[in-house]
Parts: structure tokens; sequence; C-alpha cells
């Protein structure tokens, strides 16, 4: 076989160089040259592998048979509710997440609940030595497992085996270990990182075969972290959580095979990850009294409502303020600060202003803004807001308040749970009022803090 050869293209302008350097010789562009493998004579290197969807013929889109897609339950039922409902052959899914948050375990326990159901699996380590896959699994309680573990990083043994083996489903833990031998550069570097994920990709949808990538969240981000490779796989499955506190949740921020933004919600437990069925106050913390600085709110992502506590510190800065936000948007911090001083005459200009979903969550949402500002005014004014209160919706640049998608949903949540008073946008106040709940419709962020001053 001749070894392809590797040269260096430019990922500004696609122009390719022998060698690195660190200007690209053709447009002048300072780091962009990326390391690829050259075609070698001219021949397809990925020719006898099936493109990414089979070649058919131009026909008409009515005329497409629409055929859903079949999907395995890992049987791990959270699991299943971001994946949208299980499996599929052949579909790619990359899970990211920060080290030690608890990747490898959620995977391990997915493969045994298949390998129980019949299907075929594999387990290819490259972080962890067999023998560390083995002291997991027994702490996890699956001694017995019959899930078949590979300790390997090299791309062209892994794909070998995967023919051999043909197995149903596949994890590969992790591809920042997997390397080419027909690269130079370092295992973990975007050229191998991207490289071995399209050869993986390929062979998944060949082999027919399901395979769940690992990619840390690497303290740079984009770089040769899972970003690289979000375009090119099917499902992209983020943890998130706080490692000091015991839950977690499993976002679907893409899935071509379901619905995105759902959430898994697991708690980590002696022995792995347990699904969390009804999650819905988890992310609250117990005060015996109210306290100042601390706003309850329902965010609904995915089809689950959740109630999560926002909290705020105003506290007197220096001559440059800290605005720091943990969970929630940084940049949208300041504007509702912004605007929280030109619509409502509150100031916080000469303090320091710290926010905090509670948990671990990170909220995307601008239905958080409500209750960003209700916490952050009560901090600053040292006045807790009343016992069982709730506000959520989101607030324009022009001081007024929008509603927040399904708003009958949210609001029933919270009254289920014993909340008692809200602060709403208008737009989402129920037209049969909700028993037990008392509503408070706004429509300016002025009205807002008038609300809570009488409350
Ligand atoms: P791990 O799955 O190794 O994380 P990742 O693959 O994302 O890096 O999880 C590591 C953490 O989980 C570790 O700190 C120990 C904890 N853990 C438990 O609390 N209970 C368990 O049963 C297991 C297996 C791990
Ligand atoms: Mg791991």
């Amino acid at each position: 076989m001749v070894k392809d050869k590797t040269l260096f293209s430019c990922s500004d302008c696609g122009g390719t160089s022998a060698k690195w350097l660190g200007k690209c010789p053709h447009c002048g562009a300072w780091n962009s040259l990326v390391e690829t493998v050259a075609e070698s004579g001219g021949k397809n290197r990925f020719a006898g592998r099936a493109a990414l969807a089979p070649a058919s013929p131009v026909m008409p889109l009515s005329r497409i048979e629409a055929s859903d897609f079949e999907r395995t339950p890992t049987g791990l039922d959270e699991l299943d509710r971001v994946l949208g409902g299980g499996i599929v052959e052949g579909g790619v899914v990359l899970m990211g997440g920060d080290p030690g948050i608890g990747k490898s375990t959620l995977l391990l326990q997915a493969l045994d609940a298949l390998h129980r159901r019949g299907r075929k699996t594999l387990y290819i380590t490259g972080e962890e030595s067999g023998a560390q896959v083995a002291l997991r699994a027994r702490r996890l309680g699956l001694e017995g497992s019959l899930v078949q573990v590979l300790a390997e990083t090299e791309l062209e043994r892994m794909l070998a085996t995967l023919q051999a083996e043909q197995p149903d489903v596949a994890v590969i833990d992790s591809i920042q270990t997997v390397y080419s031998g027909q690269l130079t550069s370092a295992p973990g570097s975007v050229a191998q990182v991207r490289e071995c994920a399209a050869h993986l990709t390929r062979a998944a949808k060949t082999e027919g075969v399901t395979i769940v990538m690992v990619g840390h969240v690497t303290k740079e981000g984009a770089l040769a972290g899972p970003r690289v490779l979000e375009h090119m796989v099917d499902t992209v499955l983020y943890f998130e959580g706080d490692t000091h506190s015991s839950f977690r949740l499993v976002r679907a921020i893409k899935n071509r095979f379901g619905a995105v933004n759902e959430i898994g919600v697991f708690a980590m437990t002696e022995r792995g990850l347990r699904g969390v069925s009804n999650p819905s106050a988890i992310f609250l913390s117990q005060h015996a009294a109210p306290v100042p600085g601390s706003c309850v709110m329902v965010t609904l992502e995915g089809t689950r409502p959740l109630l999560v506590e926002i909290q705020a510190l105003v506290d007197s800065g220096g001559p440059s303020p800290r605005r720091l936000s943990v969970g929630l948007d940084r940049d949208r911090l300041a504007m509702l600060l912004a605007v929280l001083h030109r619509h409502a005459g509150v100031a916080c200009m000469d303090q320091d202003v710290f926010v905090n979903a509670v948990g671990g969550v990170r909220i995307g949402e601008p239905a958080a803004d409500l209750a960003v500002l209700l916490a952050i005014t009560s901090s600053l004014r040292g006045r807790p807001l009343p016992k069982g209160f709730l506000a959520f919706g989101e607030v324009g640049l022009a001081g007024e308040v929008r509603p927040a998608p399904r708003g009958q949903e949210r609001l029933k949540e919270a009254a289920k749970l014993g909340f008692s008073v809200a602060v709403v946008p208008k737009a989402n106040a129920p037209k049969k009022p909700i028993e037990g709940l008392s509503l408070h419709a706004v429509d300016r962020i002025e009205q807002v803090i008038e609300v809570v001053r009488d409350l």
C-alpha cells in the first residue's frame, strides 16, 4: 500500500504547503496551516467506502418514502430521552463534557444494558487500561458483564477490529487519544481528531454500527475539542453539572434523529449514574426562610419544566466593578444591568455583581432575565422576595417584558410544587386562574420593580 503523504493546508485560503509554516505563503494568514493527508497517486482515498448518504438518482421530494429510523432503546430511560428514543443503526453520537463528569461511567452502563438486550457491544478504551475499565465495572456492579473491551489507540487497528467483530454498538473513549499512522501530528491535535473522526464516521455508515465517541472539552474550547467534530456527527450530547454536586444533566444540542435541547437528568451515586425521572425541584436550594438575592424561575428546555434558583450577590466593588456569572450568559448580564438602570432607575454601576444558577445547570434561554433582575434587585436592597415566589420572562433593551414559550406549562409545574406568587409577562398570563397561584402580569420592567416593592 502506498502511504499517503501529508501536507499542510491553510484553513483560510485553502492553499497548501509541503512543510509547516507560521504564515501561509499564499494569503499571509498567521497560524492557519493544519496538517492534512494528501491523496496518493490521484486515487480517492475514500474510494470503496460509502459516502455519508448512499448515492441515489434525483427525484421529487414527494416520491421519496419517508421512513422513520429504527431505534434501539439503551434501557437507560434518561439517556434514551436525549437520544430521541434510542440509538440508530449507523448513527454517530458525540458525547462531550468536562473530565471526571461521568462520560465513561454512563457509556459503560449503557453498553452493559444494551448487551443484556442482546446487542453486540464493544468498548474501545484509549485512556484507561482494560484493568481500570474492569475495576469501574466492578464498582458499578457489572462484574459479570460480557461487554467486549479493547485497549487501542491506533485508528487503523480500530477500523480493522470494527470490521472483523461487527459489533452493533461501539464506544470510543476518547476520540482525543485516537491517532492515525498516516499523520505525523500528535494524538489530540485538530488534524488527528478530525481525520480519525471522519474515518470512524464512515465506518459507522458502511458497517452499520452505532458509534459513540467521547470528547473532552478542552480548556481552549474550540481547538481539538469536541467542537471541531459537531458538524460531522449525527447527535451531539453534552454533559453538564457541577462535579461537586451529584446531579448531572445530559443535553442534546444537535440531533438528526430527534429533538434538540432535550435533557436527561442523572444522579451520580456510589454505583454509577441513576436516572432521575422527576427532576423538577432538584435545583432549588433549601432555605428555611427567604433570603435576599434569590429568585426562582421555571426553565423549559426540552419537554420538562425545571425549577431553578437564581442567586445574585451585589457588593460594593473597586474602581472597575466585576460582573461574573455561573451558568448564565455574562454578556446578557451586562445588558440586563444596563436595562435595569436605564428603565427602572436601579443602579449597580459601582457594585460587583455575581449571579449563579444553583446546581451547575446552564440556562441558555432568555426567560431567565426576570429572575436574574429580581435576584439582583433583592440583593442590592438586602430584602428577600416573599416565600413561594417565582418569576420568568425575557427582558428587551427597551425595557419591555416578552413572553416565554409554553408559559402555562411552567406555571402549572410551579403551582404543583407549592409556589404561590408569580410575576410573569402579560402574554403568559393564563385566561383561567391556576389554583393556589396568584399572578402579577407585567409588560414593562418598571412594573416588575413596582410589583415586588409592594409584596
Ligand atoms: P468518569 O466516568 O470516569 O468521568 P469521565 O469519563 O467523564 O472523565 O467518572 C468519574 C467520576 O465519577 C469519578 O470522580 C468518580 C465518580 N464515580 C462515582 O461517584 N460513582 C461510580 O460508581 C463511578 C464509577 C464513578
Ligand atoms: Mg473517562
